[in-house]
């Protein structure tokens, strides 16, 4: 029989999970910001997606869920959309996955979900910004669709690099800005289309944000002609996380420090 185990309250029958040792602010980090409560958009989301999670998403799932083993994390987990595509890694034993969704109406039903498929999930009702766990926690987090809709997304990928052993991956899937005149349009709906949509942004940089982030090595990243206007085009890959002494050698300044460090020590034997 599958168990969620819960690390929120409100979930009754899960065997609630002790968080409190790893609050927020044992990361360093203080979002005081309200967890997201969109009931309207949990209740509509499954029935607009079908056809895109039936005609669209499939392979891109299964590129974040490919050879899944070790602690899985989900962020900003939905109604569960990725749970088929981890099922064989969690009854296989390969994988151990923990969904985080803060959206009490989206979480109830990734809880649902997952006790339909009788599979073994922790749920954590915690923000991306803010995660409830030690560091190196995980071997690999999943982002699909969500870094559009995270308030701060610069301290999620944080955290995510954070929780992440070293060599472990960050794999994504969101959709970003698009070039051109259809940004301009995007823009021009960006105010409904966050109302409408759960907090959406529709003009975000999700894909530089992510490659350009010193704590990770680029392992595959592309740009993908998908989705519905105004929601493409996609950004799809995965990003290894650096150790710290590669991420120290991958900083530039750091470079330039040990550099000049380097050249004031010989200054100073020359004279
Ligand atoms: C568009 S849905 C995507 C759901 C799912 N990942 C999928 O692929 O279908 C975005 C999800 O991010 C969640 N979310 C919003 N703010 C968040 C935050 N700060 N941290 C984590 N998840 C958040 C929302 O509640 C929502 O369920």
């Amino acid at each position: 029989m599958g168990t969620v185990t819960a690390s929120d309250e409100g979930d009754d029958d899960g065997e609630v999970a002790d968080t409190a040792e790893h609050s927020p602010a044992a990361s360093g980090k203080d979002h005081a910001a309200e967890k997201p409560s969109h009931p309207w958009f949990a209740r509509l989301y499954d029935p607009v997606m079908r056809a895109s999670e039936e005609k669209l998403f499939p392979p891109h799932r299964e590129y974040l869920a490919r050879d899944l083993s070790g602690d899985v994390l989900d962020l900003g987990a939905g109604t569960g959309a990725m749970l088929p595509y981890y099922e064989d890694a969690i009854r296989s034993g390969e994988a151990t996955v923990t969904l985080l969704e803060p959206d009490p109406h989206m979480r109830e039903q990734a809880v649902a979900a997952a006790r339909e498929r009788d599979l073994d999930v922790t749920v954590s009702d915690a923000r991306a910004e803010s995660l409830p766990f030690p560091e190196d926690s995980f071997d690999v987090v999943v982002a699909s669709m969500v870094f559009c809709t995270i308030p701060d997304p610069d301290a999620a990928l944080d955290e995510a690099a954070r929780v992440l052993r070293p060599g472990g991956e960050f794999r994504y899937l969101e959709h970003v800005a698009e070039a051109g005149w259809r940004r301009f349009a995007q823009r021009a709906l960006a105010p409904l289309w966050r109302r409408l949509a759960g907090g959406c942004h529709l003009t975000r940089q999700t894909g530089e944000l992510f490659t350009e982030r010193k704590s990770f090595a680029v392992v595959d990243s592309e740009r993908l002609h998908l989705g519905v206007f105004p929601v493409r085009p996609f950004v799809r890959g995965t990003l290894e996380r650096r150790a710290a002494t590669a991420e120290l050698r991958a900083d530039p300044s750091v470079r330039e420090r040990v550099r000049e460090a380097v050249a004031a020590a010989r200054d100073r034997l020359d004279r």
